[in-house]
C-alpha cells in the first residue's frame, strides 16, 4: 500500500516518540494524529489493508482491568499487520524493577502499552525503554480516551471552534487529560465537582496556560448547572475509579447532586452531545435517559478508540 502524504509527514515527525500525556502535544500535532486517524478510518471502515506494522509486536501491560483499551489496542495493531502481547498484573514480577523490565521488554517487541496505577511507573518505563511507550490510563491521566473524545467531538460539530464543553463529576484521571486537551484545542471548559473532589489545582492551573495560547477559557466551579449552561458537550466519568473502590460508599454521598440528568441536560443546547469514557455506572454519575437518550454519543467514542490508537501506532512504531 502507499502511504499518505500525512502518514508520512507524522512518521518522520513522531517515530520513536511516546505516547505519555496529552499536554506533550501541541494543537498542530494533535490536529494532525486526528486526522490520520480519520483516515485510518475510512480505510478501514471502506476495506482498504494498510498493514503499517506488519510483522510488528505491541506488549500490553495491564495492571488494572479494561475492556475497551485492551480490544481496541489488540485489534487494532492486528489491523495494522502486527500482533499484540496481553500481560496480565499476574504476568509482570511485582518485585523487578521497572528499568528491567523496560530493558527487556525493549529487546523483544516494537512498543508498550500499560495500563496501571502511579504515572511514575509510565515515565520510568519511557525513560529507560528504547522503543515507544503508550499510557493506556494511570491514576493521573488517560491521552488516548481523550485523543479518541476529541476525534469524536470534531465527527460530531465539524469543529473544535467556540465550542463549550462541561465536565460534570469526579477530578479524576479522566477529566485531568480531558482539560488539559480542551485547553490546547481551544475548546471552553467547565469544570464542575463536589467540594474535596474537583480537579487538583496545579492540572487548573496548567490548563489555564495552555489556554492563553489556544485562546479557550477553563472555569472552575461547584455548580453543575453553571457548567451545563448553553454547553455543546456534557461529560462525566464514574465517581469511583479503579483503585478507589473502598472508598464507594461515603463517595455516593459527596457526589448527590451532581448526576447528569434530564433536568441538568436543559440547561445545555438542544443539540449537545452527552460523553462518557465508559464503563459508565446508570443511576450513579449519569441517569439511563441521557446515556441511553438519542444526544448520546458514548459508543462513537468508544469506537474512535480505535482509529485513534492506531494514529498513534502507525506513527510512533
Ligand atoms: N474507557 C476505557 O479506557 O475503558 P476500559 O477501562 O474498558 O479500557
Ligand atoms: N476514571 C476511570 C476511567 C476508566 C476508563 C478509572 O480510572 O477507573
Amino acid at each position: 500500500m502507499s502511504e499518505s502524504k500525512l502518514g508520512l509527514k507524522l512518521k518522520e515527525q513522531f517515530k520513536g516518540k511516546d505516547f505519555l500525556k496529552i499536554s506533550d502535544y501541541t494543537k498542530e500535532e494533535l490536529t494532525d494524529l486526528i486526522n490520520y486517524a480519520i483516515e485510518l478510518k475510512e480505510m478501514q471502515k471502506s476495506g482498504v489493508p494498510h498493514e503499517l506494522l506488519k510483522g510488528k509486536t505491541l506488549a500490553m501491560i495491564f495492571e488494572k482491568s479494561s475492556i475497551r483499551t485492551r480490544v481496541s489496542f489488540e485489534t487494532g495493531i492486528i489491523q495494522l499487520g502486527g500482533h499484540a502481547l496481553f500481560l496480565s498484573k499476574d504476568d509482570v514480577h511485582s518485585g523487578e524493577a521497572v528499568s528491567d523490565t523496560a530493558e527487556v521488554l525493549s529487546r523483544y517487541v516494537d512498543g508498550i502499552m500499560i495500563r496501571t496505577f502511579g504515572h511514575d511507573i509510565v515515565d520510568e518505563l519511557a525513560v529507560n525503554a528504547s522503543i515507544p511507550i503508550i499510557n493506556g490510563l494511570t491514576d493521573d491521566s488517560h491521552p488516548c480516551q481523550v485523543l479518541a473524545d476529541l476525534l469524536t467531538i470534531y465527527e460530531q460539530k465539524g469543529t473544535f471552534e467556540n465550542l463549550k464543553l462541561a465536565y460534570v463529576g469526579d477530578g479524576n484521571n479522566v477529566s485531568q487529560s480531558l482539560i488539559m486537551g480542551c485547553a490546547i484545542m481551544g475548546i471552553d471548559c467547565y469544570v464542575a465537582g463536589p467540594k474535596n473532589n474537583e480537579v487538583k489545582s496545579e492540572i487548573i492551573e496548567k490548563a489555564k496556560a495552555k489556554a492563553k495560547e489556544s485562546g479557550a477559557q477553563i472555569i472552575e466551579t461547584n455548580d453543575p448547572v453553571v457548567a451545563a449552561e448553553n454547553a455543546d458537550i456534557i461529560y462525566t466519568d464514574v465517581w469511583t475509579s479503579m483503585g478507589w473502590q473502598g472508598d464507594k460508599t461515603n463517595r455516593l454521598k459527596e457526589f448527590e447532586g451532581y448526576q447528569v440528568n434530564e433536568a441538568l441536560a436543559k440547561h445545555a443546547k438542544a443539540d449537545y452531545i452527552f460523553m462518557h469514557c465508559l464503563p459508565a455506572v446508570r443511576g450513579e454519575e449519569v441517569a439511563k435517559e441521557v446515556i441511553d437518550g438519542s444526544n448520546s454519543v458514548v459508543f462513537d467514542q468508544a469506537e474512535n478508540r480505535l482509529h485513534a490508537q492506531k494514529s498513534v501506532m502507525a506513527t510512533s512504531m
